[in-house]
């Protein structure tokens, strides 16, 4: 038996671990073992019931004033006694937040092996996405096995001279619409229930997120003036933006947003809410990570409210566009891609580069094969 345990926290592992979860499930040499930091707790719970993904240890973390320090220092003091228990022969953490950092950090501390699931991106600016950015960095040097989403990013560790163990699988957020999207789907959240009757009267879906820490203060207003101006300029579209339960997001995109009458300032969606409304979008405009993979596989054009992206591979497949943090370039941005049909159908149709929906089961191939990896710590 190979003792697999994995821990996650905010919303994004979530929901690109749960897929993988369901296939360590199904496999028959493996002892899977799941620990939530509870980093988020509203947001992290929807992912978990919509996936039931069994939950075997829960830190119960998260505080509404919380920092970078306290996520951090909570995590590996609670975590300690976690691994102490299963004693797993390897740990699995996901992508770049704090919980993914800290995770594998208490496991160095262990000496337990750390797999990093969505292995090897990067900006090279420590400062942005941050911490993120950072996180990764660190948890590679941590990690023995680096799962990454596309050759890109297994260019870029080997550049840094991480060469062994350093597997392409695709990204597991490819596999997770195989549970949460569906032809006839039926929306939950009742401020979606008329969404299917707007687009029956020709009017058009704008998604709205945005809750980056760069991004708080300044370029948050500015994207949310932008947003305003689109809605003032635009009587067919409706913007729909699911505003995080973060009060330094709440409090300003209510201020400006809030009474519009074309814009809906929602509760965070559950994902299964979130990834079908995505689907019949016209246009994206986010600054999260994930929906710069996902989008692009319903051929829905992201404009990415950043100054840089860890996801090249996508600008350069045409999927997605950065268009920075001031209030006019998001605002051109958007109109281009609203009035010109040839630029949009441009971005519309280019190819996704993040994966098939297999990337579970080539993960959880390579963990059972324990000899490929077992010689080296
Ligand atoms: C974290 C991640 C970020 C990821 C994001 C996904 C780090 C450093 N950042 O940032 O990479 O993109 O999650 O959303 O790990 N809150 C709630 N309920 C919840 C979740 C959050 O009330 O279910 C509020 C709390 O007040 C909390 C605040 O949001 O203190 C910020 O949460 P935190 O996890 O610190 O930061 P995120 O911006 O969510
Ligand atoms: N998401 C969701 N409900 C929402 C907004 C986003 O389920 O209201 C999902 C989205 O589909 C994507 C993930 O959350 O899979 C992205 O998370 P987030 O933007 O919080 O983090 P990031 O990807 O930037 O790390």
């Amino acid at each position: 038996m190979i003792k697999v345990l994995s821990v996650f926290g905010t919303r994004p592992e979530a929901i690109k671990m749960c897929p993988l979860i369901q296939e360590l499930d199904r496999r028959e040499l493996i002892q899977n073992t799941v620990c939530l930091t509870g980093q988020h707790r509203e947001m992290l719970q929807q992912v978990i019931d919509i996936f039931g993904t069994h939950i075997d240890f829960h830190l119960d973390i998260m505080k509404t004033e919380q920092t970078l320090t306290t996520i951090t220092s909570d995590i590996l003091i609670k975590i300690e006694d976690v691994y102490k228990s299963v004693q797993p022969d390897v740990v699995l953490v996901h992508g770049d937040t704090s919980t993914s950092f800290a995770g594998a950090l208490a496991g160095f501390y262990q000496q337990i092996r750390v797999g990093h699931v969505e292995a090897g991106l990067r900006t090279y600016n420590k400062l942005s996405p941050y911490p993120e950015e950072m996180n990764r960095v660190l948890t590679s040097q941590i990690a023995s096995l680096h799962f990454c989403p596309t050759k890109l990013n297994q260019q870029n560790l080997l550049a840094e001279g991480i060469k062994n163990n350093v597997f392409i699988t695709g990204n597991t957020v490819i596999d997770a619409f195989a549970t949460t999207v569906k032809a006839d789907y039926v929306f939950k959240d009742s401020n979606l229930l008329d969404i299917r009757l707007k687009l029956a009267s020709n009017n058009k879906l704008i998604l709205v997120t945005a809750h980056r820490r760069e991004n708080l203060g300044k370029p948050l207003e500015n994207i949310c003036k932008a947003i305003r101006r689109l809605h003032d300029t635009f009587t067919d579209v409706y913007f729909i933006y699911p505003v995080h339960l973060n009060p330094k997001i709440q409090k300003p995109v209510n201020l400006i947003l809030g009474g519009l009458p074309r814009v809906r300032l929602i509760p965070p969606l559950d994902v299964e809410d979130l990834h079908n409304l995505m689907s019949l979008c016209k246009l994206v405009l986010t600054d999260s990570g994930g929906l710069q993979e996902e989008a692009p596989a319903f051929g829905v054009p992201v404009l990415v409210m950043r100054t840089e992206t860890e996801r090249p591979e996508a600008v350069e497949a045409g999927t997605v566009k950065v268009v920075g943090t001031e209030e006019n370039s998001i605002f051109q941005e958007a109109l281009s891609l609203l009035t010109d049909e040839e630029s949009y159908a441009h971005m519309s149709r280019a190819i996704n580069p993040y994966g098939d929906g297999h990337a579970s089961e080539r993960i959880a191939n390579i963990l059972e094969d324990k000899a490929l990896w077992d010689a080296i710590y």
